[in-house]
């Protein structure tokens, strides 16, 4: 039998493109070498939203006195957190099965190797099966970058650096954590490490956290957590891992510090060997794969979708890039709109952001005007907040005044950016956004509030 798609890989890209080719009625094989769901199931975005959850509930009970609260006797227990944590991904892993078989799709649990193709199509091996394929979508996902430190792979080896494919395990709370790389993994583990009671110090090589977000955003947020006792090294670079010493270079001089953890998060990179990728020959520009915004290769029937690209490394950037990929195999045109996907670090505050910032906006010679508000512009906001340093963001064409760019940093950001993100998609002007009816009270009218007032400039 010849499928008509076969996908390597289960991970966001693989099972979302699978579920919705098998929908669609193509005879759809889904090659996963593990449990289903990826990184982002098993150790990214599901087993850290699952832990933050845990980490704010505990922050809330103990600094809940300005807020008329008092609690006792309050203690954390990381065991059950992580057994919560595997329960949830039980449950969410079981969700995925679910919708693969109603789609039809035939799951192989195997690792998958290309053997190369022909006329009749893409030849795939997977354990002692042979299979073959019209069209082939590479959802491999990605690996952690590893950067030539001394005794970092050593370390790796022993099980005192972790990445993030090993610190979920952790059944106790380490009494410090050195985190290499302020991004949004590093950010995240900051958040919840610190949270529960552990020393944490960040190293980050560059001048600030965060990577792209807006200057000023990264600055609050490092402000935050600053203050939450979190000791940000920046500008430094790690020249060693001795045990439980990191040794750095920073703008003060050579340093060390010493920790219980060493989290490595310094970047993924796309996982494009060791599954005869080289078979096909796709036309490939400085180690990254070249595909055109429909994730098409340059080999036809050949299409990639997800992390493995490398162009915007985010769960719900494969969705939509498996999503396009199926449409151009049944002959449709779709492609990604890579300036409307937001990002979201989910530290406490939240930190949300869609489109350009006005440093990414100048770089591309773009001529905007930014309008900043204090979230203290909402009524939920000051209802919710004793204090708070929350601002939003919004980055306007100067010329057709329509929208480029949102970045707030808030609670509940992750969840109202996506109205931020559509508005950017449909390329409303900010009168139009002036006009929208947002609910009241609510952290989201802050959009309305920033394109009114910018309206005013
Ligand atoms: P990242 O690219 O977000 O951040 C890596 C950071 O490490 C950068 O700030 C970089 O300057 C720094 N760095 C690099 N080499 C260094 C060195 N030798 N010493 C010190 N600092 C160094 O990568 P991260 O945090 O590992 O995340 C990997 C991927 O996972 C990203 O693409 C991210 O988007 C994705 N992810 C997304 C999440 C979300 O959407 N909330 C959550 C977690 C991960």
């Amino acid at each position: 039998m010849v499928y008509d798609v076969i996908v390597l890989g289960g991970g966001p890209a693989g099972y979302h493109g699978a579920t919705l080719a098998g929908k669609k009625g193509l005879q759809t094989l889904l090659v996963e070498a593990k449990e289903l769901g990826g990184v982002c199931l098993h150790s990214g975005c599901i087993p850290s939203k699952t832990w933050l959850q845990s980490a704010k509930i505990f922050a809330h009970a103990q600094n809940g006195a300005a807020y008329g609260i008092k609690a006792e006797g309050l203690s954390f227990d990381q065991r059950r957190v992580t057994a919560r944590k595997n329960k949830v991904v039980r449950i969410l892993n079981a969700g995925v099965k679910t919708k693969l078989q109603n789609a039809n799709v035939q799951v192989v649990t195997a690792k998958g190797a290309i053997l190369g193709n022909d006329s009749t199509g893409f030849q795939v091996k997977a354990g002692s099966e042979y299979y073959t394929g019209k069209n082939l979508l590479l959802a491999t996902g990605s690996v952690p970058v590893i950067p030539p430190i001394p005794g970092l792979a050593a370390g790796l080896e022993a099980g005192t650096v972790k990445t993030n494919a090993e610190i979920f395990d952790l059944d106790h709370i380490p009494a410090s954590l050195v985190v290499i790389g302020g991004g949004v993994i590093g950010l995240e583990m900051a958040a919840y490490f610190s949270a529960v009671g552990c020393k944490v110090t960040v190293i980050e090589m560059q001048d600030r956290i965060g990577g792209e977000i807006d200057r000023e955003i990264a600055g609050i947020l490092h402000d935050n957590y600053r203050k939450k006792g979190v000791d940000f090294k920046l500008n430094t670079q790690v020249t060693a891992v001795d045990g439980p010493r990191v040794r750095f270079t920073s703008p003060a001089g050579e340093g060390e510090v010493e920790a219980e953890v060493v989290l490595l998060s310094v970047g993924r990179q796309p996982l494009l060997s060791g599954f005869g990728l080289e078979n096909l020959q796709p036309q490939m520009d400085h180690g990254r794969l070249v595909v055109d915004r429909s994730g098409r290769t340059s080999v036809p029937g050949l299409y990639a979708a997800g992390d493995v690209i490398g162009r915007s490394m985010l769960a719900h950037t494969a969705y939509r890039e498996a999503e396009v990929c199926i449409d151009r195999i049944l002959g449709g045109t779709e492609e990604v709109n890579y300036e409307a996907i937001p990002a979201v670090i989910y530290t406490d505050p939240e930190v949300a952001s869609v489109g350009e910032t006005a440093e990414s906006a100048a770089r591309k010679g773009l001529d905007v005007q930014t309008v900043k508000v204090s979230m203290r512009y909402s009524g939920r906001y000051v209802a919710e907040h004793e204090g708070g340093d929350g601002i939003c963001k919004l980055i306007v064409a100067h010329g057709d005044r329509r929208l480029l760019g949102v970045h707030l940093i808030t609670e509940y950001a992750s969840e109202l950016i996506y109205g931020a993100s559509l508005m950017i998609d449909r390329k409303l002007t900010i009168e139009e956004i002036g006009k929208v009816v947002f609910p009241h009270p609510t952290i989201s009218e802050i959009i309305k509030e920033a394109a009114l007032q910018y309206g005013s400039i």
